[in-house]
């Protein structure tokens, strides 16, 4: 059986007091959770997170990295300086970061690389925009991505990635993918995976959905057969929302 992992993706919001505060209050209440539960925080709110969740069950991830160590690269975070200071998780990927910031399928690949070497956990972010699902392209899209995003991993590596299969289309728009559409997508994915890797190792991808997730869909969604939790944008800033999810 897979454990789920149910992340948080706060974006560019809430400054380190403001994590402080909401850190105090979704302690408490995810205490319990049978999920891994992950907050992935804005750079500057990481070290004061990772201090103060410390001894609980609330692990902390980054929302990018640089693929290289150090250098001139101005603006950058390494997956070394994450690891420094006890971040354990990076999203890798993300739409967002495609779209506005350039992001390709060879960087992500070089990314997931980077987080392996620093003992980070990728959640590398696929999924298609409304545009190639209208055109029937969601399988090709994702699948493809999927493959580049792991090319020469190894299977232990593979197994240790968590994908999110996030559509688009479904991302700050309150338009969920159905269960059984988000399922489907989801067994393609791990079909590809199935393809390559063998299907010891793909049973034991963890595989999340994202995308408008919210404490009234939650439970349908983590009901099916292949969805593995949740990465949760607009959701994660509430304390009480958040943990409405993870204890769906
Ligand atoms: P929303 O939950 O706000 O739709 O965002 C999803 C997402 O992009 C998480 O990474």
């Amino acid at each position: 059986m897979r454990r789920k992992v149910i992340a948080g993706n706060w974006k560019m919001n809430k400054n380190p007091e403001e994590a402080k505060t909401y850190l105090k209050e979704i302690i408490p209440m995810v205490k319990d959770a049978k999920s891994e539960v992950v907050l992935c925080v804005p750079y500057i709110d990481l070290k004061c997170m990772v201090k103060h969740a410390s001894g609980s069950n609330v692990k902390i991830g980054a929302q990018n990295m640089h693929w290289e160590e150090a250098g001139a690269y101005t603006g950058e975070v390494s997956g070394s300086m994450l690891k420094s200071i006890g971040v354990e998780y990076v999203i890798i990927g993300h739409s967002e970061r495609r779209q506005y910031f350039a992001e390709t399928d060879e960087t992500v690949n070089k990314k997931v690389k980077a987080a392996f070497t620093n003992e980070l956990k990728p959640i590398v972010c696929v999924g298609e925009s409304l545009e190639q699902r209208e055109e029937g392209k969601t399988k090709e899209v994702i699948t493809r991505q999927t493959r580049l995003a792991l090319e020469g991993l190894t299977d232990e590596q593979v197994e240790n990635t968590i994908i999110a299969y996030e559509p688009i289309w479904a991302i700050g728009t309150g338009k969920t993918a159905t269960s059984e559409d988000a399922n489907n997508s989801i067994k393609e994915i791990r079909d590809e995976i199935c393809k390559i890797y063998g299907q010891m190792t793909a049973e034991r991808v963890i595989i999340q959905y994202g995308g408008s997730v919210k404490p009234t869909n939650a439970k349908e969604l983590f009901t099916t057969s292949d969805i593995d939790g949740a990465l949760v944008g607009g959701a994660s800033l509430k304390p009480e929302d958040f943990a409405g999810i993870v204890n769906y």
